[in-house]
């Protein structure tokens, strides 16, 4: 069957894929339909077409999910790029979740799905961001400043009054951006509300939900004192989040981060709290990690590992799989290149992996946190 662009069709859903994007099939042919539920027959019209799938975009849901779809509570919903799954209750959101996981490590990892917990929900579903980034953009035909975020298009900026997951501190910041916008055109303003007790210099990282904050904590902390390990290297530590919620596990602890400002800022978040176990290094961990392994013993030691959304260095898994630390506690945002980064710490048996502790740190969008505990196989 030829599907060209323009082109109507209905069709049902039998999955929702990593990115949001439910997943029917017309023939041969798998097309990839936004903001659907799985079982729903839906009508879409043809965007793009490649050789094995086609892009469409929703008309109509013939046949709703009774079970699962709901009104979504902002009104930007499906123009603004940031949430996929309001329309999607939210015990729902958490088993679609789960099973990306699942099928995911399975495919990319080849680790049984049980591995992989149940996804720990968010508290608070919505209201729950703390950083955020407005965008302006000139648009010219309307003669209008928008003020927003980037559209679903990828192209274009949603003008927005206000964010239903953002907390309710930044929907003020909202306010004040659109009173003294911003030059036209292409200029992005983060806004951020500030963590109680903990020094984050502007431009550093610091974990965007603080309602899920303690379950985070909680299961590393868990994963660490399973382990038993002695020493802690926790490697891209931004401000010392983990390395300091750890420290009294630990006879001694090494945080590692390139950003300078975030390490002046973990040595302040130390001395603050009288911790006197642990120091911080600012480098790149490529650099230093050889010399840190050669420091402890490797029954020993354990190592969190909390990269940005690529992952890690092949260098430095390598690394890993040749010092092999008791254990290697991997945090991440992004389950495919955790996925791909699981893959080789355990190919070979060198590492096992013990669990997958998923956590809904991102409720309404597509993302979610994952934390693995792996231990290395004597
Ligand atoms: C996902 S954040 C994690 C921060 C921290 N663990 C936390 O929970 O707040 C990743 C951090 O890695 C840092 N980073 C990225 N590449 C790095 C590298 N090659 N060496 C050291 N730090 C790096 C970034 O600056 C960022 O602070």
């Amino acid at each position: 069957m030829s599907l060209n662009i323009g082109d109507r069709i209905t069709l049902t859903i039998h999955d929702i894929a990593f990115g949001g994007e439910g997943v029917g099939r017309l023939e041969q042919m798998v097309v990839f339909v936004p903001f659907v539920i799985t079982g729903e027959t839906v009508e879409a019209e043809i965007t793009e077409v490649k050789k094995n799938f086609a892009r469409a975009k929703l008309v109509r849901v013939v046949t709703a999910s009774a079970e699962h779809r709901v009104q979504p509570a902002c009104r930007y919903f499906g123009a603004c790029g940031g949430c996929q799954y309001q329309h999607m209750d939210y015990a729902q959101q958490l088993r679609v979740k789960h099973k990306q996981i699942s099928d995911l490590f399975e495919r990319v990892g080849r680790i049984s799905p049980d591995r992989v917990l149940p996804v720990l929900p968010c508290p608070e579903p919505y209201g729950y961001r703390n950083r955020i980034m407005i965008r302006s953009q000139w648009n010219g035909p309307a003669k209008k400043l928008e003020i927003g975020f980037i559209r679903t298009d990828n192209k274009f900026v949603e003008d927005i009054d206000e964010c239903k997951i953002a907390e309710p501190a930044l929907n003020e910041q909202i306010k004040e951006v659109r009173a003294n916008p911003p030059p036209k055109g292409g200029i992005k303003v983060v806004l951020r509300v500030q963590p109680d007790n903990w020094e984050v210099p502007r431009d550093s990282f610091f974990q965007n939900n603080f309602f899920l904050l303690p379950k985070l904590v909680g299961t590393v902390r868990d994963f660490l004192q399973a382990g038993g390990a002695r020493h802690l290297i926790d490697l891209y530590c931004g401000v010392g989040f983990f390395g300091i919620e750890t420290a009294d596990l630990v006879t001694s602890f090494v945080g590692v981060e390139y950003d300078q400002l975030a390490i002046a800022a973990a040595r302040k978040n130390l001395e603050d709290r009288q911790i006197s176990n642990g120091e911080f290094l600012a480098a790149k961990v490529e650099d230093v990690l050889p010399d840190l392994l050669q420091k402890f013993s490797a029954a020993n030691t354990a190592v969190i590992l909390d990269p940005p959304r690529k992952g890690c260095w092949p260098a430095t898994l390598e690394l890993l799989r040749a010092t092999r630390p008791a254990q290697v506690i991997y945090v991440s945002c992004h389950p495919a290149t955790m996925a791909r980064d699981l893959n080789i710490l355990c190919a070979d048996g060198v590492f096992d992996l013990a669990q997958v502790q998923p956590l809904d740190m991102f409720p309404q969008t597509q993302h979610v946190e994952c934390v693995a505990d792996l231990r290395c196989k004597a």
